[in-house]
């Protein structure tokens, strides 16, 4: 059992082996958070531990003999308006213009196991995996129910939590604000973490100390964007990739999102994440009902990679598709950079004979088989083939692609239309923009009103019919513009208020339904690279086109960033032309599948522009990513050295019964004449012996914690007497060391 409950006291506490979350019922009815970080032995009952101090200039309140200053203690869902001044998690209008909410304690519920989120996605686990306690709240005035739900999983350091909102009294109430989770944490000076960026860099690492004032990362863009990731942790100042206590949110959702710390001049953290308040607001009839998206929470008293690890199974295990979640993904060849939009059968056929030749096993079609896409500007809506590019359909050319022995994948942008498409001239009203106003055009396209059933299923009816009659195992999923001018001719004037959010549950829906009528479909989603790497997408699209930076030195910073939070099981990486074509880097080709390797493996170029060389050691790149990626995927990922800090950048994965790791070092620039360079790898079994696949070389595990592998070595034999005879003196360079346990 994992929620204890003291009846008497009304404190709750939700535990397992690793952490501890407890609050309780104050006199006034209303919730207090008590403690949440590292599994404490809690003896039933928190009088001791419930701290009051008197606050000058406070609006006061009495909880037995202590004054209460809602300001001041830690609330569990904080309300605005009534005393606490600092950021709510929620707020709301009553037809009387009034914001004021008394949400009073009213009953709990526990039960095994979490059922599902209506319309959103959200993490699932069978009824031995986690427990789930509900708390009731009700504002007696207005009639307004609010729950609180609160899921733990039994042997992860994670509590899930989202909220549902309820009108049980007959006026409307308009939510204004609504965010999934808020903890209030005290008595540190922390440091915040985020994952911020732009296109063709995003999910950089950041940190800095939290100080009195809020720290933000958001999105108002109408996906979760490039800019910022729906992530934000307090950190200890002293913890580390390995030590120390972090506290992290991570919001199951690909719209518009905040996420924050609101740090009171008592230094208390309230930590909080939900869907962004700007421009929603959420009309809530009588008898209506409202979910918030699911926030997942991680503690971690392991550092950065403690929460990675946490962060990676869970979604491993309880977000991705159990289809694809353990399985092998395919080695796919993608022709964008290749070709980009300039391409006929005879090319894309003639591509996909070399990539069957170098063991590609699927190959995707991307951006311009459709209408008369042949520039960026026209067609996006119309998904039906281009003749003239493919003379035998889409269908001809997957039966082509599947003759050659490999799968067929196609692009899409299902959310997208161009001015230049039948699907604007005929329904100009589906587009997203306000009458009267002019639509700002983003790569010259406009955004589908998805809020509007009517065009969801237009589109997916169009889709259907293309993946109905092709033998398509692979689906690019694209989405290159945010959301301006945002307005719905479907709406009434009172409910604009609820476009941002109805956009992102009309994706969902489509995403449903494709994959209710293709169940074993492949779906990889992509916002021009990453701009919507969230949990929400990858409950539908296992695997996410990471960035357009494809250059293997750029990626480092990325993925190591993303890997904060993502399974390499879900990071698109692909192996790319020299010159780069986002930076025009010329970066060693085994650097770059170095690089590639750590996540969802492929390759986006014209291979028939490859040397017979070049050729030849990508055949054994493929054979080598085959051979290992059960390991590189769903092996325990950690970081080892920062490209944030340093010139070299480290990481690796391992099995979880440490038989078998896989450690890569990666340098910026050759410094010459340098000090002795290592690669430490912890965390293997410390007496067991480890050969290196690549050199022959044998170490003990605990010689690898603590010596690690040197890199600098001159190594007699079959490598001579080169100083550097294991790294090369070149920019950009890299290694992998394939580690088996040998005794
Ligand atoms: C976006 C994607 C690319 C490619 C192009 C096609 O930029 O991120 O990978 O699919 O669109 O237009």
């Amino acid at each position: 059992m994992s929620i204890f409950i003291n009846e008497q006291e009304k404190t709750f506490h939700l535990t397992n082996d690793k952490i501890s979350y407890i609050f309780r019922v104050m006199e006034n009815k209303q919730l207090e958070h008590i403690y949440y970080g590292s599994k404490i032995a809690f003896s039933d009952s928190v009088s001791r531990l419930v701290e009051r101090s008197f606050r000058p200039v406070s609006v006061v309140e009495f909880d037995n003999d202590l004054i209460t200053c809602l300001d001041s203690i830690k609330q569990e869902f904080p309300s605005s308006g009534g005393g606490d001044f600092r950021e709510a998690a929620i707020d709301v209008t009553f037809e009387n213009g009034s914001h004021i909410l008394e949400l009073e304690y009213n009953s709990y519920k526990t039960a095994k196991g979490k059922t599902k989120l209506p319309g959103m996605p959200a993490t699932f686990a069978n009824q031995d995996e986690c427990e789930t306690l509900t708390i009731f709240m009700k504002d007696e005035l207005s009639g307004l129910e609010v729950e609180l739900n609160y899921t733990i999983f039994n042997t992860l350091p994670v509590i899930t939590r989202l909220v549902r909102l309820h009108n049980n009294g007959d006026e409307n109430i308009t939510i204004e604000r609504l965010l999934s989770a808020s903890v209030d944490i005290p008595d540190q000076k922390y440091d915040v973490i985020h994952l911020s960026g732009l296109w063709g860099r995003e999910r950089h690492f950041y940190r800095s100390p939290a100080e009195p004032g809020v720290k933000a990362v958001y999105s108002t863009r109408g996906a979760s964007s490039h800019h910022h990731n729906p992530f934000i942790a307090l950190a200890h100042p002293e913890a580390t990739e390995n030590h120390g206590n972090v506290y992290s949110m991570n919001l199951v959702y690909s719209g518009n999102f905040l996420a924050q710390v609101d740090v009171d001049n008592y230094y208390v953290n309230r930590l909080m994440i939900g869907i962004h308040p700007n421009r929603f607001q959420w009309k809530l009839k009588p008898h209506g009902e409202f979910y918030s998206p699911e926030a997942v929470l991680v503690f971690s008293d392991k550092g950065l990679n403690g929460m990675s690890h946490a962060y990676h199974d869970l979604y491993n295990n309880h977000l991705i598709n159990p289809k694809w979640a353990h399985k092998a993904r395919p080695v796919v060849m993608n022709n964008w950079e290749g070709t980009y939009l300039d391409f006929t059968e005879d090319k894309i056929i003639s591509i996909a004979e070399t990539a069957s030749e170098l063991g590609v096993e699927l190959f995707v079609l991307d951006d311009g088989w459709f209408g008369k896409r042949d520039l960026d500007n026209s067609s996006l809506g119309d998904w039906y083939v281009n003749k003239e590019k493919l003379p035998n359909g889409i269908d001809g050319l997957a039966k082509k692609i599947n003759d050659l022995g490999m799968e067929f994948g196609l692009w899409f942008e299902p959310e997208m239309s161009n001015s230049d498409s039948h699907i604007m001239k005929e329904h100009p009203e589906w587009i997203i923009g306000t009458p009267g106003r002019f639509r700002k055009p983003a790569r010259f396209q406009y955004v589908l009103d998805y809020g509007n059933p009517e065009v969801v299923e237009h589109i997916f009816e169009m889709m259907d019919d293309i993946l109905s009659n092709a033998n398509i195992s692979y689906v690019k999923w694209d989405m290159n513009r945010n959301i301006s001018e945002a307005y719905s001719a479907y709406l009434d004037s009172e409910s604009q208020g609820e476009l941002m959010h109805r956009y992102i549950l009309g994706v969902y829906t489509l995403y449903d339904k494709l994959l209710e009528r293709h169940p074993n479909l492949l779906i990889e989603s992509c916002a021009s690279g990453g701009g919507r790497f969230d949990p929400g997408m990858l409950y539908y699209a296992p695997q996410i086109w990471t960035s357009d930076d494809s250059d293997a030195i750029e990626r480092l910073k990325i993925q190591y960033g993303t890997s904060m939070v993502y399974p390499v099981s879900s990071i698109g990486a692909h192996v790319s032309a020299v010159p780069n074509h986002q930076v025009g880097r010329i970066t060693p080709l085994d650097t770059r599948a170095n690089v590639a390797f750590f996540g969802v493996f492929g390759y986006e170029l014209d291979p028939n522009k490859l040397t017979e060389e070049e050729m030849q050691e990508i055949k054994e790149q493929i054979k080598y990513y085959k051979r290992n990626r059960e390991l590189l995927l769903f092996g325990e990922f950690t970081r080892l050295a920062s490209p944030f800090e340093e010139n070299e950048t480290m990481w690796m994965v391992k099995t979880k019964d440490k038989e078998q790791a896989i450690v890569a070092w990666f340098q910026v620039l050759s410094i010459p004449n340098d000090g002795y360079r290592r690669v430490r790898v912890p965390g293997l079994d410390p007496s067991a012996l480890y050969k290196i696949e690549e050199n022959g070389l044998q170490y003990t595990g605990s010689e690898l914690e603590n010596i690690g592998i040197v890199l600098t070595a001159p190594i007699r034999g079959e490598l001579g007497f080169d100083d550097t005879a294991i790294m090369n003196k070149r920019d950009f360079d890299s290694k992998i060391f394939t580690l088996r346990k040998v005794k």
